[in-house]
């Protein structure tokens, strides 16, 4: 159950490093120029884009791998300090952005989250609460009022803001990330900016809410914006209006604007980093996607929906014993569908199908040293999780014929983190 991964960058010396985070998990091919870059095009689910090559500029491939796969993962590199870069590569429909030096980690990160994308095309709801917040995002698609949906991280925010945009007959989406722009840069890259307005202007830009005209903008982890902007998105909210950087001239936009966020805001707003104003205004339809541990009716049908998919990618079926499903019923999954979802897989590939509740208690959320799992499933002791890290390590290797890079794989850790985590047990 492998993505396929096209990189391309022509320093080969960073292309083989990116080969490097990203191979444990995805199949990987490199092209070092746009000509190579076009002939691979086909059956990629992901495209890592250095924007400058020696033939050419790398946006101009942006378009042609969205036609070719419309939930194509694009994860454009931009150089330090040409953000603007970044800003096109979005209009032109680049799911992300990173800026060098490029964080290996990070990197690999952006894509595990990012890959959920590929599977938006059906949208499963059966409990009640799911079905009446599609009822609600039904209704405000076609209107152009904003739409803030919060939620904690794997609820499927992401996945409803697109539902909404495909049920609005709007044109564009574009997304934004609020987290992961660089404060200085957030005004421009929003909103544009005129020649000469700051150093390093040499150009006027438009901003994302030109570019988003007659479609959507979506605004995710939003709680990350800055507060000096706040007041400048609010007014758009309010007027359609807005002022590009350095300019004494109004633009107008009806981009309609979706915002998502995981981060409690009435919160934020004591702490005086949320505008109380915009949150009044965001929040004019707030839909909130509760934990799937409160929407227990979504577990099967998500899992059924799921597994489908995996068999394809595996070619093989996939079955679930009534005892793994009544464990997925019981568990808390704190990481919500996402976490689901990546049990399944792991699950699926270390059974080679057969999945049951000994192999699903295998996989279920061993903590991690830095990312303590909530909930009272992993309360025990830190000797007994290392001691489940242990058993999961010996039973991946053992499944994979002692081959650590496919023992990695399975478990859905870079084979780094696999080696320093055998050092630290002693294995
Ligand atoms: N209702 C749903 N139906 C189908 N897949 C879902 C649903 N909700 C979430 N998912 C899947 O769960 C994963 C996380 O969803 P995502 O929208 O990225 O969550 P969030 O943005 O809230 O962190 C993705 O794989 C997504 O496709
Ligand atoms: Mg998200």
């Amino acid at each position: 159950m492998k993505y396929n991964i096209l990189i391309v960058e022509d320093n080969k010396k960073l292309a083989s490093l990116f080969q490097e985070a990203l191979g444990d998990e995805y199949d990987t091919h490199l092209a070092f120029n746009l000509k190579q870059a076009k002939a691979c095009l086909d059956g990629i689910h992901g495209l890592l884009l250095d924007l400058q090559l020696p033939d050419g500029e790398g946006l101009s491939l942006i378009e042609s791998a969205r036609q070719i796969n419309p939930s194509c993962v694009i994860i454009v590199v931009t150089a330090y300090g040409t953000i603007q870069k970044a800003v096109e590569a979005l209009k032109l429909g680049a799911t992300d952005f990173l800026e060098k030096p490029v964080d290996l980690e990070a990197l690999v990160q952006r894509f595990q989250n990012l890959f959920p994308l590929q599977g938006i095309k059906d949208l499963v709801a059966e409990s009640a609460k799911m079905v009446e917040i599609l009822q609600m995002a039904d209704r405000v698609a076609s209107t152009p009022f904003p739409v803030l949906i919060t939620g904690e991280t794997g609820t499927g925010k992401d996945v409803l803001a697109r539902y909404i945009h495909q049920h609005s007959g709007r044109k564009k989406f574009i997304g934004l990330n609020c987290a992961s722009v660089p404060q200085e840069l957030a005004d421009s890259m929003l909103f544009g900016h005129l020649k000469g307005s700051f150093t390093g202007a040499i150009e006027t830009r438009k901003g994302l809410l030109s570019a988003a005209k007659g479609g959507t903008l979506f605004l995710d982890e939003i709680g990350e914006l800055p507060l000096s902007l706040q007041p400048k998105l609010l007014r758009f909210l309010d007027s359609g209006c807005y002022l590009p950087l350095g300019s004494s001239q109004e633009s107008k936009s009806d981009a309609r604007i979706i915002a998502a966020t995981n981060k409690d805001l009435e919160k934020a707003i004591k702490e005086g980093s949320f505008r109380k104003d915009l949150h009044f205004r965001l929040a004019i339809f707030p839909i909130h996607i509760p934990s799937l541990s409160e929407r227990k009716d979504d577990i099967i049908p998500l899992v059924n929906h799921h597994i489908e998919r995996v068999e394809q990618l595996l070619g093989r079926r996939v079955c679930l014993s009534d005892s793994a499903k009544e464990l997925l019923l019981e568990y808390h999954f704190p990481g919500n569908v996402r976490e689901l979802f990546n049990l399944l897989d792991r699950t699926a590939l270390l059974t080679g199908g057969n999945i049951t509740d000994s192999s699903l208690r295998s996989f279920l959320s061993p903590p991690s040293e830095d990312e303590p799992v909530p909930g009272d499933f992993w309360s025990e002791s830190r000797g007994h999780v290392l001691k489940r890290e242990k058993e999961l390590i010996d039973a991946a290797l053992a499944a994979t014929g002692g081959n650590k890079a496919a023992a990695a794989r399975a478990l859905k850790v870079s084979y780094k983190t696999l080696l320093n985590k055998m050092k630290k047990l002693g294995l």
